[in-house]
């Protein structure tokens, strides 16, 4: 908070963005275009990053936090790309339909002369500063990159006050990645397509989550590769269409942690293990110490645990980390809001 209203201070805008987890992932086939269409359940959980943007003299972005050294400072940072892909949305609608001209009379010359109202470009709509305070690890499955994007479009929207619709920031999110359209939206929802059609679920309750954090990464497209390879070993080539299942709906509806325990399932978490199989037995320990439920959160290789409340999520947080299995051991809550401002704008 004292981040947020210094950059305030400054003219900055600061949005929190929180992490997901996949309750669900239901990975249906590689499609023409190499992604795999997917139902998912979505979890936003209050593990956060907060973007803070603030107008520069170029495009610039650095980072804060344990895992600032994991992410690119340079024009490949997603974060950099949405803000740049504002800029230009808004510059070309701005173009396309400019303000009408004003009738302005020039007492001199007599008859009106028409002055446009507005500069082509809308004001105040250039170069940023984008810090990144990092506290969601990276490359762990997390949607941090797709979650630091979706802040900076909706810190971007309020520092250049546009007030872009909903629907243009969905299809400029979809544009950054699969994982940003849940990003905004946040709490518990399905996503479908190759994820980044996102839509509410009848979900009651708050989950207790204990997350493992592994040293390493693992990369998105190779985790799906290997999903492939392993089907294709198989012989599975008859994949069916990815369906929500009725289990996870019914123990979302009531709220029953036991049951969402039980029907926790991710498709990725074969593949997840194969590539990286040290992980088996953080899984093992975890659901040896109590857990409800374990899974690999979406790609992985980040482990996540649901717990039956706060206590237990101490419990095994202390039992993972003195069992030496794992050595990032964080706590989090779910479901959290999507990104949201946490300061107005200077001059709003
Ligand atoms: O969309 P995003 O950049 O997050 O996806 C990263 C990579 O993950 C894609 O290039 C693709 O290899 C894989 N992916 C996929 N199917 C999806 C989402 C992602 O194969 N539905």
């Amino acid at each position: 908070m004292v981040a947020a209203m210094t950059a305030a201070a400054r003219g900055g805008v600061t949005v929190r963005v929180p992490a997901k987890i996949n309750l669900e992932l239901i990975v249906g086939p590689r499609r023409a275009d190499g992604y795999h269409d997917l139902s998912t359940v979505f979890h936003a959980v209050g593990l956060y990053d907060d973007i803070t943007v603030t107008p520069a003299s170029q495009w610039a972005v650095t980072l804060s936090g344990p895992y600032r050294h994991l992410v690119p400072e340079t024009g490949d940072n997603l974060a950099l790309k949405a803000a740049r892909l504002l800029a230009q949305r808004a510059a070309a609608e701005a173009a396309a339909d400019p303000e009408p001209a004003e009738e302005v009379e020039e007492p001199s010359r007599g008859p009106l002369r028409q002055v446009p109202s507005k500069p082509e470009e809308p004001q105040g709509i250039g170069p940023v500063h984008v810090h990144i305070a990092k506290e969601i690890p990276v490359a762990a499955g997390m949607a941090g990159g797709s979650a630091d994007a979706a802040a900076t479009l909706v810190a971007c929207d309020a520092l250049w006050q546009l007030n872009t619709d909903r629907e243009v920031l969905d299809e400029l999110a979809a544009e950054l990645g699969s994982d940003v359209n849940f990003a905004l939206t946040g709490g518990t929802a399905i996503g479908s397509g190759r994820g980044e059609r996102v839509a509410p679920v009848l979900s009651r309750g708050r989950y207790h989550w204990v997350l493992a954090v592994a040293k390493e990464g693992l990369s998105t497209p190779a985790v799906f590769a290997e999903c492939d390879r392993l089907r294709d070993d198989r012989g599975e080539h008859d994949i069916p269409d990815p369906q929500p299942s009725p289990d996870m709906m019914a123990a979302l509806r009531g709220g029953d942690s036991h049951a969402l325990g039980a029907a926790l399932r991710n498709d990725l978490q074969e593949a997840a293990l194969s590539l990286r199989p040290d992980l088996q037995e953080v899984l093992d320990a975890g659901l040896e110490y109590g857990a409800l439920g374990g899974i690999v959160s979406g790609s992985g290789p980040t482990l996540a645990f649901l717990v039956d409340g706060p206590e237990g999520a101490l419990d095994l947080a202390v039992a993972l980390t003195a069992s030496g299995v794992a050595s990032d051991v964080k706590r989090a809550v779910g479901p959290a809001h999507g990104a949201h401002v946490l300061n107005a704008p200077a001059g709003t």
